[in-house]
This record gives C-alpha cells, structure tokens and sequence, in this order.
C-alpha cells in the first residue's frame, strides 16, 4: 500500500446488506456491513419496504463504524463509489442519496459503479489484479451469469445468463421446501455436508443436446428446482420421512455442478485461462471445491474470494471505485439515477 493509491470509501444498498467498505488501492481497509436478513427471515424472502428502512436506519452509523475501525477521517477521502444498479430500487436509492451527500459535502468525485461488476472486482483486495481478459462465473441471488471480462472497470461482455431463477434464488427456494430458514445457501451448504450428493438424481438444466445448441451458456434452474419440491411431496404423501441432508446435497450437486461444467467449457471457449466465481452463491463449499477440482483438471487458475467478501458487501464497490480512480477514469455525473435493471455490461453510471 503506498499513500498515493487512491483512499475509496464504497456503499452498497442493492438488497439487504448495508455496506460500507474503505481501500487504499487494492488494500481492504474496513469492511463494515449491516444486515437486515433477520428482520425479513419471517417472510421468506427479502421485502423491499423492510429493506429500504433497515438501508436508512443503518447508513450512518455503518459509515461511522467504518471510519472508527479504519482510522479514516471522511476528509481524507479520494474518492465515494456507490452501487447505482441493479436491485432493488428503494434500497439503491438509499446508498445512492448517501453517496451523492458524502461527495458533495466532501468535494470528492462520485463513481456510480454496477454490482455485478464488483462482485468479480472485490477479488483485487484478496488475489491481486485481474488477468485481462478473465472469466467470471456470477452467482447470486438475483443473478447468474458467465462473462467475459477484458476490463472490469469498463468492458464485461455476457456470454450466457439464467433464463428463469437465479443460483442463488434455487438454494433459497429449496431450503424453503425442506424446511431450513432463509436464506437458504448456507443452510443447505451445512445439510449437504451429512448428505449423499448422488443419493438423487436431480435434473441438469440446459446440459441435453439440443438445449447446449441454443444455450450452451446459460442456467435454468427452475426445473431442478420443481423436480426437489415434487421429489420431497410425494414422500410426504407417502409418509415417508424426507432424507433432508441427502436432498440438500444431491439438489446442490446438480447446481454446482452445471455451473462449474458450463464455466470451465467457456474457458476453453473463449480462450482464458483464468476463471473468478464472485456472488453470494460463490461462499458454497461444494461449488468451491468442484470448481478447483475441474479447473485444475482443464489447467484454468481460479480465483474466488474468501466467503465474507462473496456475499453483498461494501468493499466490492470500494474496490471498483478504486480501480476506477487509479485508471483515471471520469466521475459520474451528481445526478446519477438509482437504476434497478442496470445492465451488466454498463459497468459505471
Ligand atoms: O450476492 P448476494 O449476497 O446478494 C445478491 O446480490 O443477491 O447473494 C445472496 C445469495 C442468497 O440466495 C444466498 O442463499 C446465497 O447467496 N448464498 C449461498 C451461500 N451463502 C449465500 N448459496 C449457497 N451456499 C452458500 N454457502
Ligand atoms: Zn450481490
């Protein structure tokens, strides 16, 4: 870390974790973050009232909480990123308003920066700079997707995408059905660990032949996921006790491992020899180990960042942000909207 790297403080607002992150560079200072996932657990998915409210009771003091635990003082600042899209639109609009008020008051430029992008971008602070081009594997609860990544700060090209539920949306939809709270990835990552992965054989969506002609890339997970939900009633009907731990890892198995085949086949695709799995879904144990397994087999590096930064979190923007800066990129304009369906491939607002 040197003192002229660029000093970015990042807000994150786009669901249910408020984020403040700092860097120096690509050196994590703080990683403050606040959670409302309790206060939506009830209802079994995140409710974006309830989302927005916790981003507004919680902005101020996560940010001075990540001051406190850095040392940082607000003036010192180079730069504010802030998530300006995709997700939900109450909630980004909280860490939008917040950022603008920070960069105003301060004077420092104000980078509107795409999720997506940071969650493949985060994995500076822990492995270094990114191989130009890289592939990343996108997996979250709102998304998932393959990209090809020349430049993360300003050119990610989508390869393929989920045609109906994200990764992410499957772990939390099937915990559901088996009875595990939500949100239900680290639920199922813990049940699968006592279960058989090839107890049952789950379907792999979108991996038949005629399906890889029109899709070679993309996910669909919503058929797996119907197939776990009439799997476990009729052993309801049929009064049978449901294996919990043998569903969970044969359900996992068929996630992971269509998401692993289908990114290391884009690797040899397009040529890269580099692949980075970044999103919530990303903290999976199983996806981990399976995806080193056959990266190792194809002779691909992967990279995957410690679980911690995989889930939303402020340092990812952060760390955007600061990429942003170094490359002396323009700011965003202070009017920069709040945009719920950001597309991937806009990497700044
Ligand atoms: O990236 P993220 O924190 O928020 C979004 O941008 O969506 O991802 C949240 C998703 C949830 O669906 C959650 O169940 C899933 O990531 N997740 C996991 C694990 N930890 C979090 N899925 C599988 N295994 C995990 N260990
Ligand atoms: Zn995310």
């Amino acid at each position: 870390m040197t003192p002229d790297e660029p000093l970015v403080l990042g807000i994150e607002t786009s669901c249910d974790e408020t984020g403040v992150g700092i860097v120096r560079g690509s050196t994590l200072l703080v990683d403050a973050v606040a959670s409302s996932v309790d206060e939506h657990a009830r209802f079994g998915g995140v409710v974006p009232e309830v989302a927005s409210r916790a981003h507004l009771e919680a902005m101020v003091p996560t940010i001075e909480r990540a001051c406190r635990e850095s040392g940082v003082r607000l003036a010192d600042l180079d730069a504010i990123a802030v998530t300006a899209g995709p997700g939900l639109a109450g909630a980004l609009l909280v860490g939008v308003a917040a950022a603008k008020a920070l960069a105003v008051g301060l004077g420092t430029p104000l980078y509107g920066v795409n999720h997506l992008a940071s969650h493949v971008a985060v994995d500076v602070v822990e492995h270094g700079p990114l191989p130009e081009p890289c592939l990343a594997l996108l997996v979250s609860g709102g998304h998932s997707s393959l990209l090809l990544v020349p430049d993360v700060t300003a050119d990610v090209r989508p390869l393929g995408a989920t045609i109906d539920d994200a990764a992410g949306e499957a772990f939390d939809k099937v915990a559901r059905v088996l009875g595990l709270p939500f949100p239900g990835g680290p639920y199922i990552d813990r049940a699968a660990r006592e279960g058989n992965q090839v107890a049952i054989d789950f379907p792999r969506g979108l991996t038949g032949g005629r399906d890889m002609e029109r899709h070679r890339f993309d996910f669909s997970f919503s058929g797996l996921k119907t197939a776990v939900s009439r799997w476990v009633q009729l052993r309801e009907q049929a009064g049978e006790p449901v294996p919990v731990a043998d569903v969970a890892a044969s359900f996992q198995e068929a996630v992971v491992d269509v998401l692993t085949r289908k990114a290391v086949a884009a690797c040899r695709s397009e040529g890269v020899d580099d692949l980075l799995i970044g999103g919530g879904v990303a903290a999976n144990s199983r996806l981990r180990a399976l995806a080193q397994e056959r990266c190792d087999d194809a002779g691909i590096r992967l990279r995957v960042p410690r679980p911690g930064l995989c889930t939303d979190n402020g340092a990812m923007v952060a760390a955007l942000g600061a990429q942003m800066v170094a490359r002396g990129m323009t700011a965003s304009a202070l009017d920069l909207p709040a945009d719920s369906s950001m597309p991937v491939t806009l990497v700044r607002a």
